[in-house]
């Protein structure tokens, strides 16, 4: 049974949506964590578009469960990663266009440069994760940077439009998963989660945690928060 991050960043999107101080992200990873879930996750982005660096340094010191900071490789963002120091560090690719993260990160392409920051955060006790696509090159190349989790894109599963291609995707996942287990790291898994289709997702022997955010956020708005994170608990559980 998966344990359940929740993504708050959407709730300082609506934040900043007006630029001034509601709702408040860390009353609401306060909430979910009061709910029952298992860790806070929150994107630094490089346009500080939800989270920013102060919302980053109350969480920490608010947060009872973990925080799991998802961050891109850029210089400045490791750097505050350093100083932060959260429980864990997922790496992304992030573009500043994109209106979520779109795709893994390319281990092949960027192995060296991801390596020497799964090194520097590892070094100040910061458990990494690799968000990448289930795909073998991928997890070969992930194996080499030393990092301990990779967290597996569920994007393509979450979006296909017909029961086949979902099937497909969902078998990619489960054999992602044994692959990487037997290569010898953990596994999480996340992106277009939802009420409808976690549960499958939560099914896969190996996964540890499935990391959720827009669907229980928009859940929120009209069931509350603590409601949202409970029914997503009870369907993974
Ligand atoms: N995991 C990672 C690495 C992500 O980038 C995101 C989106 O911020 C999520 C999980 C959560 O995705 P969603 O908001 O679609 O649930």
């Amino acid at each position: 049974m998966p344990k359940l991050g929740v993504n708050i960043d959407h709730v300082a999107t609506l934040r900043q949506a007006r630029g001034g101080v509601e709702p408040e992200p860390v009353l609401a990873a306060s909430l979910c964590e009061a709910a029952g879930c298992d860790s806070i996750v929150s994107h630094l982005r490089e346009d500080r578009r939800h989270i920013n660096e102060k919302d980053l340094y109350i969480l920490r010191k608010t947060i009872r469960t973990r925080l799991n900071m998802e961050m891109s490789i850029a210089k400045e963002i490791v750097g505050i990663a350093l100083k932060v120091r959260p429980d864990e560090a997922t790496l992304v690719p992030e573009r500043r266009k994109e209106l979520t993260t779109e795709g893994g990160l390319d281990c092949v392409k960027y192995g060296r440069e991801i390596s020497e920051v799964v090194h520097k955060l590892r070094q100040k006790g910061i458990v990494v994760s690799l968000f990448i696509d289930a795909d073998r090159k991928q997890i070969d190349a992930a194996t080499k940077t030393g990092a301990e989790f990779l967290e597996l894109h569920t994007g393509e599963y979450a979006n296909a439009k017909d029961n086949h291609v979902r099937q497909t995707q969902l078998k990619k996942l489960v054999e992602a998963t044994e692959y990487t287990i037997r290569s010898g790291l953990r596994v999480n898994a996340g992106h277009g989660l939802n009420y409808s289709n976690v549960s499958a997702v939560a099914k896969i022997e190996g996964i540890e945690e499935l990391n959720i955010g827009h669907s229980i956020i928009s859940r929120a708005v009209f069931v509350g928060l603590d409601r949202a994170v409970k029914e997503m608990l009870a369907l993974i559980r």
